[in-house]
């Protein structure tokens, strides 16, 4: 019997270039959606999917991302003393919400060599991988999605959304067989194609569900475009030796790692809240 689903990796050790100078001395992770830095809505997501056993990969200049998840003693005692409850339950809350490991990947050297640095802490278990700068926003959890469809196949199943031509050359895309049963087996990934290379118009989009088989393939992987290590590389060895599937999820995606979407994001996410939603879209009458 395969062991229960619970441990995430959380690669948050990239350079955050499309952001800087914001992203000089603040991790991408840790940039705020309304009121919350995008990483809390990553693992409010998986902690909802009964992903509870989380690693952080960070790198240089990260150490905020451990202090939002750490106790804060002080800050506590004075939103205590100070009667503000409902702040000190937030803060407190951030703070007991799921046991953390940390891990350095110490050169950024790509989103397949930062989720290798937690193969030893994964172990022989199934796993997720969330890129928490994705933020999907949806009543099932997207994690507790593919977890479903994970227990259903015993195989690893990563989420995918239909993108339009011109974003095609974002995103990793997919060359899959005809959809059964809501799943697609992938056949293959491109990394960034051009619109008239792209298999599809099916994109990965930041969560995956993986066999611990993928570590065999990330090990082996040579350094390649700008000499990062690459998911899809091994995610494409994977498909080759047992079935890696596709599944689109049902969900408000902002794909919020560079300045224009991760606007989208507040403005979106800014007017659905219960707080400020009024108020903000009657400010934003104003400027339009
Ligand atoms: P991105 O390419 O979106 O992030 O990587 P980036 O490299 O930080 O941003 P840009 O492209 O320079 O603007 C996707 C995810 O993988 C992590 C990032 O932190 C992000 O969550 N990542 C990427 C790592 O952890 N290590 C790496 O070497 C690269």
């Amino acid at each position: 019997m395969n062991k229960q689903l619970t441990k995430i990796i959380f690669p948050a050790a990239g350079m955050g270039t499309r952001f800087l100078p914001a992203t000089k001395a603040t991790p991408k992770e840790m940039l705020t959606v309304v009121d919350k830095p995008m990483i809390q809505y990553g693992v409010e997501e998986a902690l909802a999917s009964g992903l509870d056993d989380i690693i952080m990969v960070t790198g240089r200049g990260k150490d905020a991302i451990e202090n939002h998840f750490d106790i804060s003693a002080e800050l506590e005692a004075n939103l205590h003393a100070a009667g503000k409850d409902e702040l000190y339950q937030k803060v407190s809350h951030v703070a007991r919400m799921a046991s953390m490991a940390y891990i350095r990947q110490k050169e950024a050297k790509g989103l397949g060599h930062a989720v290798l640095c937690a193969a030893s802490w994964v172990g022989d278990e199934a796993f997720g991988v969330s890129l928490a700068d994705e933020l999907m926003i949806s009543e099932k959890p997207v994690m507790q999605q593919l977890r479903e469809a994970h227990e259903k196949t015993g195989f690893s199943v990563v989420a995918l959304a239909k993108v339009p031509d011109e974003d095609v050359s974002k995103y990793g895309i997919v060359k899959t067989d005809a959809e059964q049963d809501g799943l697609f087996r992938l056949r293959g990934m491109v990394e960034k194609p051009d619109i008239v290379d792209a298999p599809s118009n099916l994109a990965l989009i930041g969560r995956y569900i993986f066999t611990p088989k993928l570590f065999d393939f990330l090990k082996e992987s040579k350094a390649g475009v700008g000499g990062e290590i690459q998911l899809t590389d091994a995610m494409n060895e994977l498909a080759k030796v047992e079935p890696v599937y596709g599944m689109v999820v049902d969900a408000d995606r902002f794909d919020a790692g560079n300045p224009l979407g991760f606007l989208i994001a507040n403005a979106t996410l800014g007017l659905r809240d219960k707080k400020y939603g009024d108020l903000f879209r009657e400010e934003l009458k104003k400027l339009l």
